[in-house]
């Protein structure tokens, strides 16, 4: 399987419905809508949205069954980068090589198209779209809602905000992990499964395997971001090597939960490698 060109082919999907189903950047209120838009396009890895299509695969279903999980995970994802960016969280001027919103924008139009892109999300959730039922979008809703909310990202992110940097338990750490990342990374499968029709064995396996996966993708995270002071980084607590170690465990452990899903979750492993193997 090679993730690079099943990431780059999911992207066309999964941009193609983003750029259809939100508001152009001229309707007004044209720089709220701009706003929204200066992130999501041309956006990041996509991987969120490639992880929602690859699970429906792996449940038996054409990734097209996905679409609308696909547009709403990536839609929280980067309403969270946007809010994350904020002065009063990470005061972060740039964001892929580009200004951050609230510099483009300013602050106020940050904080607002941050609340939109999650409004957005769960609009594009509840589409009929790709032949999914309305009683698996609902749970795709509860599932989504869940991993954004106060136990979920906005709960870590709260964590994170106030971590003490002479914390160097790697449990504590890891719980930030599962929180802020890995719950959005657990959902963007779970949600996928879902509108593919998974059964509850299998949604239950799917999102233990995105919440190892995910703690891995950020610990992958605090690898690539090794010389930078963040508190709640494991690198920092234990090192580049241990930390790096932790996460192929975390890793394999993942992986053996999909043991069962045979030949069809072949670019869903090949996905949850690449979070934690990859170089961006
Ligand atoms: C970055 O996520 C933020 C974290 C949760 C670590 P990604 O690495 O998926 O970001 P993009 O969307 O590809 O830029
Ligand atoms: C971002 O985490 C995670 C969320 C927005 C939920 P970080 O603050 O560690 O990631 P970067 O370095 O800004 O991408
Ligand atoms: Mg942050
Ligand atoms: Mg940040």
């Amino acid at each position: 399987m090679d993730t690079r060109a099943y990431l780059a082919e999911r992207r066309i999907l999964v941009d193609r419905a983003l750029d259809a189903w939100l508001p152009a950047a001229d309707q007004p209120p044209e720089t709220l809508h701009a706003a929204m838009r200066h992130l999501l396009f041309p956006g990041g890895k996509r991987l969120r949205p490639a992880l929602a299509f690859a699970a429906a695969e792996a449940v038996g279903a054409v990734p097209e069954r996905a679409l609308s999980a696909a547009a709403a995970v990536e839609l929280v994802h980067t309403y969270s980068l946007v809010h994350d960016d904020l002065p009063c969280m990470d005061d972060d001027d740039e964001r892929r090589g580009r200004p951050s919103v609230h510099v483009a924008f300013g602050e106020a139009n940050a904080v607002l198209a941050g609340d939109a892109l999650l409004a957005a999300a769960f609009e594009c959730l509840a589409r009929d779209e790709g032949g999914s039922s309305a009683g698996q979008r609902l749970l795709a809703a509860r599932d989504l809602s869940i991993a954004a909310g106060s136990l979920g990202l906005v709960g870590g992110q709260a964590d994170d905000l106030i971590f003490d940097s002479t914390e160097t338990e790697p449990a504590r750490i890891e719980s930030v992990h599962a929180r802020k990342s890995a719950a959005l990374i657990a959902a963007s499968i779970v949600c996928g499964a879902r509108l593919g029709g998974a059964d509850e064995t299998r949604i239950r396996r799917l999102r233990g395997c995105g919440e190892l996966a995910g703690v891995a993708f950020q610990i992958a995270d605090d690898v690539l971001d090794a010389g930078e002071d963040d508190p709640c980084s494991l690198v920092r607590a234990v090192g580049v090597e241990a930390a790096a170690r932790r996460g192929e465990e975390l890793l394999g452990e993942s992986l053996q939960l999909l043991e069962d899903f045979g030949e069809p979750a072949e670019a869903l492993r090949g996905l949850l490698g690449y979070a934690l193997r990859r170089s961006e």
